[in-house]
């Protein structure tokens, strides 16, 4: 089977968050079932040096083609569109006015190139207005809905034909990811239980519930993974020694370094956050119970950028031995992993999550609040204690985050044997993709067979 995925990041390429490594893991691990997987991104400034020009007429004239182990990467060359600073807009969090012209072009390129495969794979807003041309049938995946893109309705009715203008109508303006999840054949999403929320809540899913729970073929979740080969503190060379299950004392050497990196003082319990700083992550929560918390041995390290960068260095300028931020690189993301002793991501809404699975899989069990993929891979150590990995709380308030936090600072100092069960479930568990790809296989096969 011969798939085409449509994308705006993929990792090492281009990411803004977890969308690229969902991307990546997907693709690599459908091409181990032997799906034959192209992937379509934009040439984004940073990628000028990849690849090679494609040879070819028409919207193919304008492609440049990689191979990333085996697989095909096809890069847009549309510069008016992508040579520009980042992927979404100039500085993380934001976003470019011509958003929806930008796209809007990237998705013709991208269904002039459709008939060549058996299902298009679209993933998110910027690409799901493919659907609305693609001569092949289609998927779209959700990875976050709480980003459309909306546009001009008369310039959209340009770039996608006259007959799209109802699917992309959205209170007098065009919604791509609207039209989208209306014109593709099947719409997924990352978790099952973000599938059931953004069926009924309508500021998780940017209003669109109504149509996600009204599909002729009901939204699919399919929980994410990780990529187990790149990433696995048994082989990892970014830190500083390598451990598995049975041994956690070479995590100590990771703390050590996270430690004179930050230059945060270790007598505390060490708390990652890694990923976009957004309003989606839950960050406001923490605002209120900073304080007493870090009283209580609270250390915090930030890695990622976001619109709500302002927060976390305002903690830092307040509390500078216990919080420390700094821009995401991916060799601090593995340290932190490694090193920190627990993993903090009391998210408002979280379609996936995978930053959880990375801190279980290198044994710093999370504390989350149960929403969306949170709530389908994180078990709470006092809730379910014979098979926890780590903490959790329902409510989205300050006092409940406190209290998880508080609960797994006393669970790290007074039982570390418990402890260390809940670093062990978290690293024997298969966080892997196979077990994703067999469905997204599943669901191309059930698409193909609707179409046939
Ligand atoms: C987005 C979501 C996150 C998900 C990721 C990959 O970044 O916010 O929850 O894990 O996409 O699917």
């Amino acid at each position: 089977m011969n798939v085409l995925f449509v994308v705006a990041e993929m990792a090492p390429y281009a990411t803004s968050g977890g969308l690229g490594d969902a991307i990546a893991g997907v693709a690599h691990a459908l091409a181990r079932l032997d799906v034959q997987v192209t992937v379509i991104m934009p040439r984004y400034q940073t990628l000028t040096e990849l690849g090679e020009p494609g040879p070819g007429e028409g919207p193919a004239r304008s492609l440049y083609e990689h191979r990333d182990n085996g697989m095909r990467v096809l890069l847009v060359d549309d510069p008016e569109s992508f040579d520009r600073p980042g992927i979404y807009g100039p500085e993380p969090g934001s976003a470019y006015e011509d958003e929806w012209r930008r796209w809007g072009r990237f998705c013709q390129v991208a269904a002039a190139l459709s008939g060549q495969f058996d299902v298009v794979h679209l993933h998110d807003a910027q690409t799901a207005a493919t659907a609305l041309l693609s001569s092949a049938p289609t998927v779209l995946t959700l990875h976050n809905a709480a980003y459309p893109v909306m546009a001009p309705p008369d310039e959209a009715a340009e770039l996608f034909g006259d007959e799209s203008v109802d699917l992309l109508e959205w209170y007098g303006e065009a919604n791509y990811l609207k039209a989208g999840i209306l014109a593709a054949d099947q719409v997924t999403t990352v978790s099952p239980g973000y599938a059931r929320q953004i069926a009924e809540d309508p500021e998780v899913s940017s209003g669109l519930n109504d149509h996600l729970g009204n599909l002729l073929h009901p939204l699919i979740g399919i929980m994410n993974g990780i990529e187990l080969r790149r990433f696995d503190p048994r082989t990892d060379e970014a830190i500083p020694a390598q451990y598995g299950p049975d041994d956690l004392t070479p995590r100590g050497e990771s703390r050590d370094k996270l430690l004179a990196h930050t230059g945060l003082d270790g007598s505390g319990v060490i708390f990652g956050m890694v990923g976009r700083m957004t309003g989606q992550k839950g960050l406001e929560l923490l605002d209120p119970v900073i304080e007493r918390l870090i009283e209580a041995g609270l250390r915090l390290v930030a890695v990622g950028n976001g619109d709500d960068d302002e927060r976390v260095d305002a903690w830092v300028a307040r509390f500078p031995e216990a919080v420390w931020h700094a821009p995401y690189t991916q060799d601090l993301a593995r340290l932190v992993w490694a090193g920190g002793d627990s993993f903090l991501m009391p998210s408002k809404f979280e379609p996936g999550g995978l930053g959880n699975l990375y801190a279980m899989q290198y044994g710093a069990p999370p504390v989350v609040r149960f929403t969306g993929g949170l709530a389908d891979t994180v078990i709470d150590a006092d809730t379910e204690p014979e098979i926890a990995n780590g903490f959790g709380f329902d409510d989205y308030s300050s006092d409940a985050l406190a209290a998880s936090v508080e609960r797994a600072m006393a669970l790290y100092r007074d039982q570390p044997e418990r402890w260390a069960g809940l670093q062990k479930v978290g690293m024997t568990t298969d966080w892997g993709w196979d077990p994703a790809a067999a469905r997204y296989q599943w669901v191309y096969r059930r698409v193909l067979e609707r179409n046939k």
